[in-house]
């Protein structure tokens, strides 16, 4: 077992320089932007140079380690495996990055032996940074974050993903009706980080591993449910729909989208 301090300090320190690379890059309008399956589905050179870089860094630091990544590695065998697995989005709302400049992340998913250890959602214009796991809670930069309030979801704001909106897949019309309003933010990870201080009751979408892969860690390390929409638990490398709520507005959501 590698002792989760010593992890943390290396991976706290990349983050600090990745940050510094894409607010020079930004600064410097170098951002190439290409498309992968459609007009929608875009990458940067931004995204590839992160992800190379923690790749290397990794490397470099933690030789037993697994990487699956968005961009360019994609490693299986995650509960198998003894020693690290990484899973890495190197930016979460790269729409988000490329039209607004803000609220998009970077993110890393890390276990041992199978297990959770240690998960990132950087904000990285905001500065804020979210980090932690059950070994030692989880923080906002240095501040410890209490676990939200079991909160109904009538009585709260409800997030989703851009495109169940688009598509009213999973009665998402009805979910939406039921609380105090929807939000769609854009980017995976900042939905998780909303949920985890308590301004969202839920966030409901259909992703990939990397998108949902830190903020399952922390949302679990808090008591925040996070399950499919078929109420199984998240296969780190296979799930595509992940519903993470507070318990009370987790079985109502449920309820709502397996009701005809
Ligand atoms: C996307 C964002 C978005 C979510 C998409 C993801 P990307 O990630 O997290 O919020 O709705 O499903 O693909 O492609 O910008 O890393
Ligand atoms: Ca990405
Ligand atoms: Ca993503």
């Amino acid at each position: 077992m590698v002792a989760w301090q010593e992890i943390n300090h290396q991976v706290q320190s990349w983050l600090k320089e990745v940050r510094t690379m894409i607010l020079a890059e930004m600064k410097q309008q170098q951002i190439q932007v290409e498309q992968k399956t459609c007009r929608t589905d875009l990458v940067t050179n931004v995204d590839r140079e992160v992800e190379a870089f923690y790749s290397q860094k990794i490397k470099e630091s933690f030789a037993n380690s697994k990487i699956h990544g968005e961009e360019c590695e994609h490693a299986t065998g995650l509960h198998e495996h003894p020693g690290l697995f990484w899973l890495i989005d190197p930016i979460d709302g790269t729409l988000n990055f490329i039209q607004q400049e803000a609220d998009f992340a970077t993110m890393l998913a890390i276990f041992e032996n199978g297990k959770p250890k240690l998960a990132y959602i950087y904000d990285v214009m905001h500065d804020e940074l979210f980090w932690g796991g059950p070994e030692c809670g989880v923080y906002c930069n240095e501040k410890e974050i209490t676990p939200p309030s079991n909160c109904p979801l009538e009585k709260g704001l409800f997030a989703m993903g851009g495109n169940l909106v688009l598509h009213n897949r999973y009665n998402i019309q009805k979910i939406a009706q039921q609380s105090l309003g929807v939000r769609v933010y854009g980017c995976a990870g900042i939905e998780f980080t909303r949920v985890l201080t308590g301004k969202t009751v839920g966030y409901l979408a259909c992703l990939c591993p990397w998108d949902y892969a830190a903020g399952t860690i922390l949302a679990e390390t808090l008591g925040l449910v996070v399950k499919t929409i078929d109420g199984q638990p998240v296969n780190m490398l296979s799930s595509t729909d992940v519903l993470v709520a507070t318990k009370s507005a987790h079985k109502e959501i449920l309820k709502a989208i397996h009701q005809d």
